[in-house]
């Protein structure tokens, strides 16, 4: 297929995954907030999306998929080894977040990060029609901007950041620090989930990259780069209305049956990630039960994590522990017939997952630190009847808008178990102004805006 398209999304993962059915190969759509905006832009504009399919070896053609143009990356899995378990997971990410697990500098990974950035930047050239627009995404591929400009200097260069820019103190400790900032500097928006993402960024530009001026023109090799917030959302919409069908709202009648109707639920959804503080939740609620403070007669914990980069050592770790202090609680204060906590180590379908939104009294999302946050903006969703209590670290993008959450320092554990506590005895009146105002932050700004607004801004 040698079509050439107006719009090119590069994003590590494409938005498809392949399934056996019967002997035969079929791409299905992925689940997922990001997908959903972003694929309907994509149809109405000519679009393609490169990225690689989730499997080692060979990628195949480029194809097209409804409306719109599917171009696979390949991996080996050596490639899969050192660009996405090692520089990517291993050095990238825990850097980026907190450096919440020691970050890893392995020259080894320096070498096939680079290389693989540039065959996605290669892919994107190809498709690309001229005068393009094409929007880079996330931590996996922040040279691509860079080099796709030396290959298509005609081209409308976009990159999103999905996790957090990290303060200059930290990131300087990258030994590659200046070439990621010169990547990026590649493009001519730079977007972040916060402000402060942007303004650590243009700092960084300047200090290591010799860009000059502020974030909203910052002066790069003779061009303006601009870096600015673009909060990421999620189809708010599409999670009322599903939280409203009678499907939904019969599994969440019974999953409250099935859990003690006169207990209040309180519930974690997460990837089983090392950032997202589980183990501090569970530590929290640990000690609510020890000191008396909530007894199993009031309240039942459910905690779904979705398993994630399990050859990672510090993931295996984290399993583990969560397993144990689970295991733990259980074990001390859980009768015959009634567990302290339910837990979930699978992906659940989408369905199931808005059942438990529409049947948790209480929500806990306590990452060390976390770009956005989707589940939170996902719950608020789905309370429809205004009731419900979001408890919410400081430390994620997503506080920055729903300041009328209940908003904690995650690493406090007396903090995260007087929150919870609270949150058990919120009045329902509060309750209700909390909500009101965290459904009506979340609805005005939904996905689509966020798609909007940032192409809006790259083709201004
Ligand atoms: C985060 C990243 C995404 C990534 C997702 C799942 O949200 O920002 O880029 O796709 O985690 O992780 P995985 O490693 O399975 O792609």
């Amino acid at each position: 297929m040698s079509t050439k398209h107006e719009l090119v999304i590069v994003a590590n993962r494409l938005p498809v995954r392949r399934l056996q059915r019967q002997g035969r190969r079929e791409w299905k759509l992925s689940p997922g907030g990001l997908v959903s905006a972003l694929v309907p832009i994509l149809e109405g504009r000519n679009g393609v999306w490169v990225g690689w399919g989730g499997h080692t070896g060979p990628a195949g053609s480029s194809f097209r998929f409804g409306d719109f143009a599917i171009q696979p990356v390949p991996l080996s899995k050596r490639e899969l080894e050192s660009f996405y378990y090692g520089f990517s997971n291993r050095t990238l990410w825990p850097l980026y977040h907190d450096a919440v697990r020691w970050p890893e500098y392995h020259r080894v990974w320096w070498g096939p990060y680079k290389e693989i950035n540039r065959r996605y930047a290669e892919a994107a050239a190809s498709v690309a029609a001229e005068n393009a627009v094409v929007w880079v995404h996330d931590y996996h591929l922040q040279l691509v901007p860079q080099l796709l400009r030396r290959m298509r200097p005609d081209l409308r260069i976009g990159f999103f950041l999905h996790v957090p820019f990290p303060p200059q103190e930290l990131f300087a400790q990258l030994p590659w620090r200046r070439e990621i900032l010169q990547g990026l500097l590649g493009a001519d928006v730079v977007g972040f989930q916060t402000k402060t993402g942007a303004s650590n960024f243009t700092g960084l530009a300047k200090r290591y990259a010799r860009a000059k001026g502020s974030p909203n023109a910052l002066a790069y090799q003779g061009r303006t780069v601009r870096a600015a917030a673009f909060p990421v959302s999620i189809d708010f919409e599409k999670f009322e209305k599903l939280a409203r069908t009678a499907t939904v709202q019969a599994d969440a009648e019974r999953f409250r049956y099935q859990l003690g109707v006169r207990r209040k639920i309180i519930l974690g959804v997460d990837r089983l990630d090392y950032t997202k503080g589980i183990d501090i939740r569970l530590r929290a609620f640990q000690e609510l039960l020890s000191r008396g403070d909530v007894s199993l007669e009031d309240c039942v914990f459910v905690q779904t994590a979705v398993p994630s980069r399990e050859r990672v050592v510090t993931y295996l770790d984290l399993k583990k522990r969560v397993e144990m202090l689970v295991g733990q609680i259980n074990g001390e204060y859980a009768d015959v017939g009634r567990v302290a906590i339910h837990y979930l180590h699978r992906n659940l379908p989408m369905e199931e997952l808005a059942a438990l939104y529409v049947a948790a009294d209480v929500m806990l999302v306590t990452p060390f630190r976390d770009g956005m946050n989707l589940v939170a903006k996902e719950y608020v969703a789905t309370r429809v009847d205004e009731t419900g209590t979001l408890v919410l670290s400081e430390f994620t993008g997503a506080a920055v808008e729903m300041g009328n959450a209940l908003l904690v320092n995650p690493h406090d554990v007396d903090a995260v178990s007087s929150s919870i506590s609270r949150a058990l005895r919120m009045p329902r009146a509060e309750m209700g102004r909390r909500m009101r105002r965290l459904r009506s932050a979340v609805r005005g700004h939904d996905v689509f805006d966020w798609g909007r607004e940032f192409l809006e801004a790259l083709e201004a």
